[in-house]
């Protein structure tokens, strides 16, 4: 089964490509339609973006489509910056991932390290050309480190450490991300889904 994935944010489609590589479907991404309108991510939940990303892209392809919408929640800061995680710091964009841990770090100075809870979450959800929208979500708990490190990954990565873990995100390889990570959950919940219901 071909599933086309709704981004084209190159390192997400290589975390979803790596982490659905033993399962049996084909990933497309958006730069196979290039013609696909891009979804405003106008929504007040994770959910609800990523159902509106999956059912856009499954009209506009007629392919069973899936999104992800994903971010960080910070303990100390109510819950920000959650569904504006990919634009804390104003602009939009893997360009802009600098910038929103500095903004990050700079928000929670004179918070110690006991009060730096956080979680990334992520949903994903598969829409179907009739019409049906299945979603599936994923945690990591963990904190917020002092200052940046490593240089793997993306987004977050470098000053959020997992639970049970001295290393940020981006001080591990891939595969070590992927058995901790939200996306790594929701895609295990969208694995056994894929396995269980779909006749291939
Ligand atoms: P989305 O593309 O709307 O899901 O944006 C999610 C944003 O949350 C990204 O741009 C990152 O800033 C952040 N984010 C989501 N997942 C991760 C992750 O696995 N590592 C680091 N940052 C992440």
């Amino acid at each position: 089964m071909e599933i086309v994935l709704a981004t084209r944010n190159k390192k997400k489609i290589e975390e979803i490509r790596r982490i659905t590589a033993d399962l049996p479907v084909t990933i497309l991404s958006l730069d196979n339609f290039p013609d696909c309108p891009e979804t405003v991510e106008d929504k007040e939940t994770f959910e609800g973006n990523a159902v509106k990303k999956a059912a856009e892209v499954c009209a506009c392809t007629g392919k069973p489509s899936l999104a992800d919408d994903s971010g960080l929640e910070v303990d100390a800061l109510g819950g920000a910056p959650g569904v504006y995680s990919a634009r804390y710091a104003g602009g939009s964009g893997s360009g802009n991932d600098i910038k929103n841990y500095e903004k990050l770090l700079r928000e929670l100075k004179n918070v110690p390290e006991e009060k730096r809870g956080a979680q990334f979450v992520c949903c994903m959800a598969l829409a179907f050309p009739d019409g049906q929208v299945k979603t599936f979500f994923g945690y990591a708990k963990g904190r917020i480190g002092l200052e940046p490190k490593g240089n793997t990954g993306f987004g977050y990565d470098p000053v959020f450490i997992p639970q049970g873990f001295l290393n940020t995100f981006a001080e591990m390889t891939g595969n070590e991300k992927d058995s901790l990570s939200h996306r790594g959950k929701a895609i295990e919940k969208l694995a056994k889904f894929l396995h269980g219901h779909i006749h291939l």
